[in-house]
């Protein structure tokens, strides 16, 4: 969800530092479950009261490991406050609207919008319009509303785009793959043509994806 929240961060005019701040937590914003035990993080079940206090923990766990690099440290805005809602009766502090640190309350939009469009081993992606309708009737319980009206057209756009960069990327993968298959001596030419074609092949199935399932 890291593209996610940096162009709803640049939708919601936030300065470049702020943007860097931003990235930095999103890609970082659950490390502390590094500290959680498998037992608890790999349930396939609902966590019981107990668990839930431990997985809480990994906000703090979270920021004790970032502070520790001062290039990363700037996470912490978004690694501590990643739980709060926007509305209240978040965790671990239970703060509510401007409290939490606007980093954090975009993060919060962009992960909630990557988590219903993308595909788990227990549920099927919904679809852009369905994921919106659920943003918008909880806009202002879990995040900002007032960045939710911006939310619609930079999501829509850029779901477009992660289609085409996943499309890509695969492209990419397989070009490596019969590079590697050929031999080191094959020509950088050959792989670029093969993987011209493979991608001209996947974008046209790239408009059946969803973003976010890989
Ligand atoms: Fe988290």
């Amino acid at each position: 969800m890291t593209p996610y929240s940096a162009r709803l961060g640049e939708a919601l005019g936030l300065t470049p530092p702020e943007i860097r701040v931003l990235l930095k937590g999103s890609f970082l914003h659950d490390a502390g479950k590094l500290g959680i035990p498998d037992s608890i993080l790999l349930k396939p079940a609902r966590l019981d009261p107990q668990e839930f206090s431990v997985m809480k923990t990994h906000v703090d766990k979270g920021t004790d490991i970032v502070k520790r690099s001062s290039w990363l440290s700037e996470g912490t805005e978004v690694i501590g406050y990643h739980h709060e809602k926007f509305a209240g009766g978040g965790y671990p502090r239970g703060l509510t609207g401007q409290e939490i640190p606007i980093t954090a309350r975009i993060f919060a939009g962009a992960d909630v919008f990557d988590a219903l469009t993308s595909q788990r081993p227990y549920k099927k992606p919904l679809t852009f319009e369905e994921a919106m309708g659920i943003l918008g009737q909880d806009s202002g319980k879990y995040f900002d509303p007032a960045g939710f009206s911006n939310m619609g057209d930079r999501l829509l756009k850029l779901a477009d785009r992660v289609a085409e960069e996943r499309a890509f990327h695969r492209a990419y993968r397989t070009a490596r793959f019969v590079r590697a298959a050929l031999g080191r001596d094959s020509g950088v030419l050959g792989a670029a043509a093969f993987a011209f074609d493979e991608m001209k092949r996947a974008r046209g199935e790239a408009d059946a994806e969803t973003p976010g399932d890989g």
